[in-house]
C-alpha cells in the first residue's frame, strides 16, 4: 500500500480511541489529508439528543474549515471503525463530502481485519446535489 495512504488510515484508526460514543458504543475515527500534506483527524461526538450527534467524517471536515482550509482542499479521506464490513459514511456525511471535497477524491473504507476499499465520493454519491443551478 502507498505509504501516504497507510499513514492516513493509521491516523483514522488511532484517533478512534478519542471518540465520544457512550450511546452507540460505536467509536469511529476519520482522517483527511489536505493539499499541503497535513492530516486532520475527527471522531464521532454523540449527544443524549441523538440528532445532535456529529460523525467522525464531519468532525474532521468541519475542523479543516476552522483551521482555515478552503473547501475542496482535501485530497484523501480514511474512515475506521471496528466492523466486519467496510464502514461507509452515513448519508448526511456524504452530502457534506459533496459540499467540501471534489467528487473524484479517494475515500478509503476499512474493515476490522485491515482490508481496505478505495472508492471516490462520486461512487458514494451518484447524482449528487451539488448546485442549485440546474
Ligand atoms: N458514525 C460515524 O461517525 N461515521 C460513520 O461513517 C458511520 C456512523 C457514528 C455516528 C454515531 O455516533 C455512531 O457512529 C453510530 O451510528
Amino acid at each position: 500500500m502507498d505509504r501516504q495512504v497507510e499513514e492516513l488510515i493509521n491516523a483514522a484508526r488511532e484517533v478512534r480511541a478519542l471518540a465520544y460514543a457512550p450511546y452507540s458504543k460505536f467509536p469511529v475515527g476519520a482522517a483527511i489529508r489536505m493539499k499541503d500534506g497535513q492530516i486532520i483527524q475527527g471522531v464521532n461526538v454523540e449527544n443524549v439528543s441523538f440528532g445532535a450527534t456529529n460523525c467522525a467524517e464531519r468532525s474532521a471536515l468541519y475542523s479543516s474549515i476552522a483551521q482555515g482550509y478552503a473547501p475542496k482542499s482535501t485530497v484523501a479521506i480514511a474512515i475506521c471503525g471496528d466492523t466486519d464490513s467496510y464502514l461507509p459514511p452515513c448519508s448526511i456525511c456524504r452530502q457534506v463530502l459533496v459540499e467540501l471535497c471534489d467528487l473524484d477524491t479517494p475515500v478509503y473504507l476499512t474493515r476490522a481485519d485491515g482490508e481496505i476499499l478505495e472508492l471516490t465520493i462520486a461512487d458514494l454519491v451518484p447524482y449528487a446535489f451539488d448546485s442549485m443551478e440546474i
